[in-house]
């Protein structure tokens, strides 16, 4: 696909590069501040979260380990089941542990939300979320996200690590898709 063609499958650019870089910096100021002289471990959720974790963590002074989860919804369609299956198990031991959970986006909220409670089972010390982005009006469970980019419209965006098919993801801007490309 040449450029030209990808501009046309997008509506509009939500959050630009620029924007992305600026929140993701004053974020991490605020994660240096929470977590001053303790071990942080960035949990990322493959595939969607691989840009806000490359920035954010480099974003962030004093040093974290990272580790990856993937994760997939079961349930019809496109639409989230809240049941959810692990494709990639983390590597390493939580217990006791200070997590951050680093994730793209929140929609209806049904996979952080079982994701926060199979990490707390896990004996974390303390488990805190930081996404990027979040659609209030697509919510089904309430989500108590520490660090949040962006709240959205409930439309199916796309760029900065979110896909569809597996396209878009290596766009820079976080933009809306158009619905002739998925209608
Ligand atoms: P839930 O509904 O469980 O879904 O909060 C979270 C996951 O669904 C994917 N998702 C999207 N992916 N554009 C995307 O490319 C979107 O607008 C979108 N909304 C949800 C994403 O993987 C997220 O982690
Ligand atoms: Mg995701």
């Amino acid at each position: 696909m040449d450029s030209r063609e990808i501009e046309a499958d997008l509506t509009e650019v939500l959050v630009t590069e620029q924007q992305i870089r600026d929140k993701l910096a004053e974020l991490a100021r605020r994660i240096e501040a929470d977590y001053e002289g303790r071990d942080l471990l960035l949990v990322g959720v493959l595939k969607g979260a691989v840009m806000v974790m490359a920035d954010l963590a480099r974003e962030l002074k004093p040093h974290v380990n990272m580790d990856w989860m993937a994760v997939s919804s079961y349930g019809a369609g496109t639409t989230s089941s809240g049941v959810v299956k692990i494709l990639k198990d983390l590597d390493s031991d939580l217990s006791g542990r200070d997590v951050l959970i680093v994730e793209d986006i929140i929609d209806s909220g049904l996979t952080l939300s079982w994701l926060t409670g199979n990490l707390a089972s896990r004996g974390a010390a303390s488990i805190e979320i930081c996404a990027l982005l979040r659609k209030p009006d697509a919510a089904k469970v309430e989500i108590d996200v520490k660090y949040l980019g962006f709240d959205i419209p409930n439309q199916f965006v796309v760029g900065y690590g979110l896909d569809f098919a597996e396209r878009y993801r290596n766009l820079r801007d976080v933009a809306i898709l158009a619905p002739h490309v998925y209608s």
